[in-house]
């Protein structure tokens, strides 16, 4: 509790010094102060917004937006439950019952001596090991009722998270630095993420051609982005580099936000090195000295490692100025002077941060939301200057393309989707992890190779991607059939396909940023329907208004995720119409098929309690 305001003022001023009192440290600060205090108290909010020349406002608004941060006093733990389809599907119902009998309370709600908070969380990367839940910074997996009574027992017992954790999982989990109970689950390595890592290779090579030789050979790999979108990895880097302004800016997306994606939590473990370089060689070729690590929240467990990780790499002069410079292996090729260092910024719990122009956003300091584009971040990013930002598969993608050359890297996968995938398996599934496969892989095989047997269906790319069923299982992973970011999840026959799809409706809901109308709305109201479908009060026409209803929302929102929030429901009417039309009632007297937009989305607004600012655009 904070009881004493001088101290608090000594405090918050330390933590606002400790980062130079700059305002687009922001999110460090509240984060700091949040730690300290188990909140951001309002006067603590005033402290800030003196100490960076800022506005109350805009402190309040960055800690209203992340679902860590909260002016409301927590306990100085809190148990986040993962509350993810898979995670239910695992049982976390009896995990739930369970803490809330072991702790005596309700989610939502803080112990009676003020100690513990217990809340829901959406998808924590776990769902290979479900359930699990984070307490605090530190990862509990395959929870039962047995577990849960042993963990409240030992923090009631010591107040200290640390101490719930004696069984390490595999690889660097176990490092001192991590000791971590989480398991990597790399089922399958392949020819290029999880190959041998050859430390400095790539960069020694990069730097003894020029940046544009380098943007080059990207381009011949053909290598499309990992993070969902697949754009051409060097299409991107060109045009930072050739974008106005001396100081550029490299960004690595490891926000993974998307559920049932948990495949750069294992590049963040085991190939953390290979990671930073690839960001090292961007920054070469684009022309950046600085770049950016954005870490989601959820992962923070891997904090302190990964800063140790940079800290050997400046030792070995992979990071700092004159990179390379110390390197004792002559070459022949002209070495070019290049500085380039790396810092990592915490998220804390939006999945829309993950989309990039949030994530710079974040990066700055500021509430999550995205960014009016054009201008795309490679003209006008991070603090306006033109930047890259990759998914962090991409980046070690790169070294391995610099490695081995564009053509060994571009005769892997398929023509139109070059390399290979790292595809994140969970659900239904008798070995869910990570699978490191050509594109070109047919559904069919992947549910094969993880042991996936009566399989109803099969989400590719998370809720934003496709809810596919039998039909399609012969088709072929890459971008141009059936593209995924990485989260693949085998649902069987006992599922019931529309709780799945209200799920995802719940989880796109809870995670709009509220900014435009169609999105925060529209996705309300589609999720509304959906209930009343699975309630046995649907009727044939409303079919029609969920596709209307569906297509307006995504045509009609500003960013990625309200662009692809009704695909769960798009995609599940075109691939289980029956399973619809079992549930569905012939038309009643009194009920209008006709489909109305604009009072669907007054409508809406009357149950949202908000006033739409583009109401007209729709
Ligand atoms: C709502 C939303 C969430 C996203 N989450 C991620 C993410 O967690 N990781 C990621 O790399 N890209 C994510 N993206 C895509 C990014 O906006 C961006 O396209 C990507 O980071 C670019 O990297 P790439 O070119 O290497 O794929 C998300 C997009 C949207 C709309
Ligand atoms: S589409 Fe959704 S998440 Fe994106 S800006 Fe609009 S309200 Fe926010």
């Amino acid at each position: 509790m904070v009881t004493n305001l001088e101290n608090l003022k000594t405090d918050v001023e330390d933590i606002c010094r400790k980062f130079g009192n700059d305002r687009t440290r922001m999110m460090d600060i509240v984060m700091a102060v949040q730690k300290k205090y188990s909140c951001v108290p309002s006067k603590a909010m005033d402290i800030i917004a003196t100490e960076l020349s800022s506005h109350r406002v805009e402190v309040e608004g960055v800690v209203s937006f992340y679902s860590f941060l909260s002016e409301k006093q927590k306990g100085k733990i809190v148990i986040r439950v993962c509350d993810d389809i898979i995670d239910r599907m695992a049982n976390v119902h009896r995990v739930n019952e369970a803490f809330k009998k072991e702790l005596g309370i309700d989610f939502g709600e803080t112990t009676a001596d003020g100690k513990i908070t217990l809340e829901h969380t959406p998808c924590i990367g776990l769902s290979d090991q479900a359930p699990a839940a984070l307490v605090n910074d530190v990862v509990v997996t395959y929870l039962s009722t047995d577990k849960v009574h042993e963990i409240v027992k030992v923090l009631k017992e010591t107040e200290d998270p640390t101490k719930i954790t004696n069984r390490y999982g595999d690889g660097k989990n176990s490092s001192p630095l991590i000791r971590s109970m989480v398991h990597n689950h790399i089922r399958k390595p392949g020819d290029v993420i999880f190959s041998k890592y050859n430390e400095g290779v790539a960069l020694r090579n990069a730097v003894c051609q020029s940046p544009a030789e380098v943007i080059r050979s990207v381009k011949a790999s053909r290598l499309r982005g990992r993070g969902g979108a697949g754009f051409p990895t060097g299409m991107k880097w060109d045009f930072t580099r050739s974008a106005e302004g001396k100081v550029k800016t490299v960004i690595c997306n490891a926000d993974e936000g998307e559920p049932g994606t948990f495949k750069d939590r294992t590049i963040l473990t085991e190939r953390a090195d290979s990671l930073f370089e690839g960001m090292t060689i961007a920054g070469y070729a684009i022309g950046a000295s600085t770049g950016i690590l954005y870490l989601r929240g959820e992962y923070a467990y891997l904090r302190e490692y990964l800063e140790d990780v940079l800290n050997k790499r400046r030792a070995k002069c992979f990071l700092g100025n004159n990179i390379c410079s110390s390197n004792k292996k002559k070459s022949t090729a002209t070495k070019h002077q290049f500085n380039f260092d790396i810092r990592i910024q915490m998220g804390a719990g939006a999945y829309i941060c993950g989309e990039e122009s949030s994530l710079i956003s974040s990066c700055e300091g500021l509430r999550g939301d995205p960014k009016t584009r054009p201008p795309f971040p490679a003209k006008k990013g991070y603090l306006g200057t033109p930047t890259t930002v990759n998914n962090a598969e991409t980046f070690c993608c790169v070294v391995k393309i610099i490695e081995k050359g564009a053509s060994w890297f571009s005769a892997l996968g398929s023509q139109g989707s070059t390399g290979t995938k790292l595809l994140s398996v969970s659900g239904d599934c008798n070995a869910p992890g990570i699978y490191e496969l050509p594109f070109g892989i047919r559904v069919s095989e992947l549910l094969e190779e993880v042991g996936a047997y009566d399989t109803l269906a099969v989400q590719m790319g998370g809720p934003s991607g496709t809810l596919i069923g039998k039909e399609d299982f012969n088709k072929k992973i890459c971008y141009d059939h059936l593209a995924t970011g990485g989260s693949v999840m085998v649902f069987n026959n006992k599922r019931s396909i529309l709780d799945i799809v209200a799920y995802f409706m719940d989880f796109f809901v809870d995670e709009s940023c509220g900014f435009c109308t169609p999105c925060r709305v529209g996705n309300v109201l589609l999720r509304k329907k959906i209930e009343d479908i699975i309630n046995g009060n649907g009727v044939p026409e409303d079919i029609d208004y969920l596709e209307k209803l569906g297509h307006t929302v995504k045509t009609a929102s500003r960013c990625g995720l309200g662009q692809t929030s009704p695909n769960p429901i798009l995609s599940s009417i075109k691939n289980f119409k029956s399973i619809y039309d079992k549930l569905l009632k012939s038309s009643k007297d009194g009920v209008n098929p006709t489909f109305d937009i604009k009072k669907a989305l007054s409508d809406g607004e009357a149950i949202a309690e908000r006033k739409s600012v583009i109401f007209d655009t729709v």
